[in-house]
């Protein structure tokens, strides 16, 4: 697939939909949520955390041995609570299996955002490589598997650039469980690699190239927009990449392997459209240029149509 046509796609989603007031996020992406307890003692550590510039907190013991940012709050002038700020990543980028969800550790919504976003470009990394050696094992075509090198090192950038993003707001990536090195082993049957880039790629990284474009446009953190000029171009490649493996993949596989592929492909364009929605506030969502969920669901939709993807 041209990398070209992909883009003109996503120009068009774009444009064809409204991008008009937005409304109250009603998604069913998981958001950045938070949650209060009380201050015990053993919060105010020597580690430091988030705490809006008073003494340092201990995130990890005030909200109980989870890696949460944290800060303290009191209300109607009662005894001191802590709230945990906690965000998962809504991005659809590429992951491979046996990696955690991606999530970011801010004091804020959006920066959370950011972090996790990182968190998610960092995956991608290890997904990448991952395929390239696997797509070596097969004997895939050099360029093919060169492409794949490329997209990893665009991860790279990516992740980078979305760290320290986050940093400036005070946030950072949440560490992320790396795949043990024995599932990262070569020797996976050809169909389960086919799944997971049509899924992951296909389906999730394409999507999230399309929302790179929106972002680009419709960012209103300046730094931010200008960051997702580069990331959407280089995620569309990706993209593109992700339908030419498939198609070189499918070729390997039989005709019962083919239809569990198409099968995965269904189940995850759905997911997807029921997930397109972003949970974020609405300061969130337009400092990030991200849809407002009406907007998202319909781009999702449109989308998976024009790909075909409901059909696997
Ligand atoms: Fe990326
Ligand atoms: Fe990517």
């Amino acid at each position: 697939m041209k990398q070209r046509s992909l883009a003109k796609l996503f120009t068009a989603l774009i444009g064809g939909l409204s991008i008009g007031a937005h409304g109250s996020p009603c998604g069913s992406c998981p958001p950045t949520y938070s949650t209060t307890e009380p201050l015990l003692p053993k919060a105010n550590g020597p580690d430091g955390g988030f705490d809006g510039g008073e003494e340092p907190l201990d995130c990890n013991a005030a909200c109980n041995g989870s890696t949460l940012s944290c800060r303290k709050i009191t209300v109607d002038g009662g005894a001191p609570l802590v709230e945990c700020i906690f965000a998962e990543s809504c991005g659809a980028g590429r992951r491979t299996s046996g990696q955690s969800r991606a999530a970011g550790l801010g004091v804020d919504e959006y920066g959370a955002w950011l972090a996790a976003t990182a968190s998610l470009e960092r995956q991608s990394i290890h997904a990448f490589s991952r395929l390239a050696r696997e797509l070596t094992s097969l004997g895939a075509p050099r360029q093919l598997v060169e492409r794949v090198r490329v997209a990893r090192s665009d991860e790279v950038r990516h992740s980078r650039r979305m760290t320290r993003l986050a940093s400036q707001r005070g946030a950072r990536p949440a560490p992320s469980v790396r795949v043990p090195r024995e599932r990262r082993a070569l020797g996976r049957a050809i169909v389960d690699i086919a799944i997971e880039n049509a899924v992951e790629g296909r389906v999730r990284e394409t999507f999230s190239a399309l929302l790179a474009h929106h972002q680009a446009v419709h960012a209103t953190d300046p730094m931010l927009a200008l960051a997702m000029k580069a990331i959407a171009r280089e995620e569309t490649s990706h993209a593109a990449l992700s339908h030419d493996v498939h198609a070189w993949l499918l070729l390997r596989l039989t005709k019962t392997e083919r239809a569990r592929v198409r099968h995965h492909v269904r189940e995850a364009a759905n997911k997807l459209e029921i997930d397109a929605a972003i949970d974020l506030s609405t300061e969130t969502l337009t400092l990030a240029g991200l849809p407002p969920p009406a907007v998202s669901h319909a781009l999702a939709r449109a989308m998976i149509e024009a790909l075909e993807l409901d059909r696997g």
